[in-house]
């Protein structure tokens, strides 16, 4: 079956933090599980290139936004091999071929009547790219997420006239309760959407870096409409010559932190329906990371540079780190200090040494060759069912929870070490064939847990996986 999944495309006045790393992993994650059972995958990641942010960072920095877009869209094109993302393609919305696609989408909104003119008046955040409604307001009129003092603005705009979908949104909640978890995630998208919708402006008449309105080209386009359509329009072109919508399209997944719920789950769908397109099935919401209190981010100056990380710990135990000290869905803090204890306690101690002592267990009691031997009955309870489960957490997008029922099974398997002793059996000549047994369900249950670990750990993963003969299986 399809399997459709996306990160934001990240915004390009700044370089990438390990924040966007963080959901880029979540998504590749997702992925690499589906490649495993065997689904037909797509995964879309890239960057949001237009819109008063970017035009303010380049003007700043006394370049054009086009000379900025190209910079920091490379840096984040570059990321994606160095955190193993396996992303099928990357969308620039720079490029002139989801614009032509955003106008014909845009142009059929506007035929099908859902757009208005009017005067906006209120506040905006330049660097949300957003217009806040008064319950959304910081302290003292600031912005909440950037901690910024907001600009008082009035203009003339067209308006995406979402008040329209109110019962159609409601109804779309109503019938599907999966729509977007966490489900307090969830609660609070119909709280917002209960408490009545209020129309978007979809034009910005001051913005130059901006796509124009197909009906209106002196007016360019509010950028979450060109950024929201990304993930229609990529299927469209990603591949020359082919239109991947029928097979992809509605988006199984769309992965992002909490910043950005609003847009998508409370705009987006609206915006497909506007368009007559299929509101995309599902969409996971995970917390912030956190440099102490705070939330990572380069307008509050506490990133965590992802390329250093990775040059200090490498990919895997970054990947491992983030999804085990931070429980996906939440908040959660993190430090350098943090990955070392990680690394040391679990990656090596937990699975490396299990994985070294069974190898040269193996290579010391029986010349490098596994036994052949039954399942011991006191693992079954544990292993039995395993993938299944993990298939079951993974579906919910509990990241977190999916890498801890791996977890469980590594430190199973050490008890079990510690419970038969081999190494006491390798001196009682008189059974050998226990010795057999152990041996192979080391070997196995370690089989197991890697395989089980691919999405999480590839390249650790698929290197014992070639030692225990299973190559070519890092997805
Ligand atoms: N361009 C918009 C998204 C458009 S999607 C149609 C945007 N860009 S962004 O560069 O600000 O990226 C926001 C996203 O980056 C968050 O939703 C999240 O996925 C990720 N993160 C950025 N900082 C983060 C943390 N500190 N912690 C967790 N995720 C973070 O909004």
């Amino acid at each position: 079956m399809a399997y459709y999944v996306t990160t934001p495309i990240y915004y390009v006045n700044a370089e990438p933090h390990l924040g966007h790393a963080y959901s880029t992993l979540a998504a590749d994650i997702l992925a690499r599980h589906m490649r495993q059972r065997g689904e037909d995958v797509f995964f879309l990641t890239g960057t949001d290139e237009h819109g008063e942010p970017i035009e303010t960072a380049a003007e700043r920095e006394g370049i054009s936004p086009q000379e900025l877009a190209d910079r920091n869209a490379a840096k984040f094109e570059e990321l994606m091999p160095i955190i193993d993302a396996t992303n099928d393609f990357f969308i620039r919305t720079s490029d002139p071929r989801p614009a032509e696609q955003v106008a014909e989408i845009m142009q059929r909104v506007y035929d099908n009547g859902w757009v208005t003119k009017g005067t906006y008046e209120g506040w905006d955040c330049p660097r949300c790219a957003d217009f806040k409604t008064e319950r959304e307001l910081g302290p003292g009129q600031t912005c909440a997420i950037h901690e910024i003092p907001l600009e008082r603005i009035r203009e003339e705009n067209w308006f995406f006239r979402h008040s329209a979908f109110q019962a159609q949104l409601e109804g779309l909640y109503e019938e599907r309760p999966d729509f977007v978890v966490p489900d307090f995630r969830r609660n609070e998208a119909v709280s917002f959407i209960k408490g009545g919708l209020e129309d978007v402006s979809l034009s910005r008449p001051t913005l130059k870096w901006g796509l124009p309105l197909p009906w209106d080209p002196e007016q360019r386009m509010y950028v979450w409409f060109d950024a929201l359509l990304n993930y229609v329009t990529a299927l469209r072109f990603a591949r020359p010559g082919e239109d991947l919508s029928e097979r992809f399209w509605p988006a199984d997944l769309h992965v992002m932190a909490k910043d950005i719920l609003k847009f998508h789950a409370v705009i987006w769908p609206a915006l497909c329906m506007a368009a007559g397109l299929e509101p995309p099935r599902r969409m996971t919401i995970h917390g912030y990371l956190l440099m102490g209190e705070k939330k990572m981010s380069k307008s509050l100056g506490n990133v965590l540079d992802p390329f250093e990380v990775i040059e200090r710990f490498g990919s895997d135990a970054l990947r491992f780190y983030l999804f085990r000290e931070v429980s996906f869905g939440q908040d959660g803090s993190i430090s350098t200090q943090g990955f070392e204890a990680r690394y040391e306690t679990e990656l090596a101690n937990d699975y490396g040494n299990l994985a070294s002592r069974v190898l040269a267990m193996v290579a010391r009691y029986r010349d490098g060759v596994v036994p052949e031997a039954q399942v011991d009955a006191v693992l079954m309870e544990d292993f039995e069912g395993a993938p299944d489960r993990l298939a079951g957490l993974i579906d919910k997008a509990e990241l977190s929870q999916a890498l801890e029922a791996v977890w469980t099974l590594v430190r199973r398997l050490n008890r079990y070490v510690e419970e038969t002793a081999p190494w006491v059996l390798a001196k009682d000549e008189a059974d050998p064939a226990r010795l057999d047994e152990v041996l192979y369900n080391l070997v196995e249950g370690l089989r197991v847990v890697t395989l089980l670990l691919i999405p999480y750990l590839p390249a650790t993963a698929e290197t014992l996986l070639a030692v225990l003969g299973e190559e070519g299986r890092g997805l």
